[in-house]
């Protein structure tokens, strides 16, 4: 029988290679395809050298829709994993229709191709920004969404939104929206990992390039808040069990499992960790002191948040294992790896 072919967009970026790893190793034939704006060739290479299988890439972006139907013309794959977008919160509020463009433009296209060449599955990656500053912890699915505080989020909000409305017009497509909390780390052989290009936005990649001397000093936002250390809290979910929630979902898809043709899941840990915490465990894991300063709050940031993850427990029968110490290891791991640190 041929194997279940899945598109990944967004297959070169941080969550999709690690993603393309877990879909190659649970059975699956994957189609790569990604513009390359903000991603690395290096990350499909890694991919072949971890599964030692030629995952095929074609170099396409989502809002070009006559390139993409020439993807959906040339692969017979049935689902799609749409990582595709924009993802920095502080350049969506600058360039706003940068983001509302690009983000929704490649989705709807995706969408619209899925309807005229008749694909059935879709996940969405959504985001823990959907909640907002939550009025109660942890956030279940069922927790209300906040207006977006940015473009970003926004964004992800209206894609949850129009996959919604598509699956209910009865177009032919099953959706679900995974909603992540904070990735982070990186693939045990640190071969795939997180490169952010320019001055990382995100604590992990600002901690790791402080360890490796690219950044000289951790600016720790804020120790006001009202939380045991002052600090913000999150729910630090590792990149290769979030990997495995996708595999999990398409599953799920896949065999017909689901319960109603549109689900969300959170995808999280259902552990709040503060900064300092994990600046801490950082340190002592692997045996280094960080150069880091208190400074004041980032505008837009969140107190606390953390998932219920039960439904995804129950009904995705998936479940983080990563420990946070293994996690930040490999975090760490990796960026020696990109630096020739020994
Ligand atoms: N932080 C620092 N210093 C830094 C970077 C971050 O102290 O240099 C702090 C932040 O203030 C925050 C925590 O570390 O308290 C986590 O910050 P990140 O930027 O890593 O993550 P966020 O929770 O702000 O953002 C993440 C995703 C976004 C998403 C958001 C809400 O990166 O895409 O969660 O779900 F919108």
């Amino acid at each position: 029988m041929a194997k279940e072919m899945v598109l990944v967009s967004g297959g070169a970026g941080y969550i999709g290679s690690h993603t393309t790893v877990a879909l190659i190793e649970a059975g699956y034939d994957v189609v790569v395809i990604d513009n390359l704006s903000n991603s690395d060739l290096g990350a499909v290479e890694g991919v072949r050298k971890i599964t030692g299988v030629d995952v095929p890439f074609e170099q396409v972006d989502c809002c070009d829709k006559e390139a993409l139907r020439a993807i959906f013309k040339k692969y017979p794959f049935n689902s799609v994993i749409h990582f595709a977008a924009y993802k920095a919160v502080g350049e969506s509020v600058e360039q706003p229709l940068k983001y509302y463009s690009n983000n929704l433009g490649s989705f709807l296209n995706i969408l619209e191709l899925m309807q005229e060449e008749g694909r059935s599955n879709v996940l969405f990656s959504s985001s823990a920004t959907v909640y907002g500053e939550p009025d109660e912890l942890p956030v279940t699915e069922a927790s209300p969404r906040k207006p977006a505080t940015s473009p970003y989020g926004n964004t992800k909000q209206m894609c949850e939104d129009i996959l919604r409305d598509t699956v209910a017009a009865g177009a032919g497509v099953k959706g679900i929206a995974l909603r992540y909390f904070n990735p982070m780390g990186a693939h045990p052989s640190a071969l795939i990992g997180e490169l952010p290009r320019g001055v990382p936005n995100n604590l992990v990649p600002f901690i790791t390039q402080t360890a490796a001397g690219v950044r000289e000093c951790l600016s720790i936002f804020g120790n006001d808040y009202n939380t045991p250390d002052g600090t913000c809290i999150r729910d630090y979910i590792d990149v290769v069990d979030l990997a495995a929630a996708h595999v999990a979902a398409i599953g799920r898809l896949v065999e017909g499992c689901n319960k109603k043709d549109y689900e969300v899941f959170n995808v999280g840990t259902g552990r709040g960790v503060s900064v300092m915490e994990l600046v801490e465990a950082f340190e002592r894991v692997n045996g280094l002191k960080l150069n880091y300063r208190i400074v004041g709050r980032r505008s837009g940031d969140v107190e606390s948040v953390w998932a219920e993850t039960s439904l995804a427990n129950n009904e995705l029968g998936w479940k983080a294992v990563r420990t946070l110490d293994e996690t930040l290891a490999a975090a760490w791991a990796w960026e020696k790896h990109v630096r020739g640190i020994e």
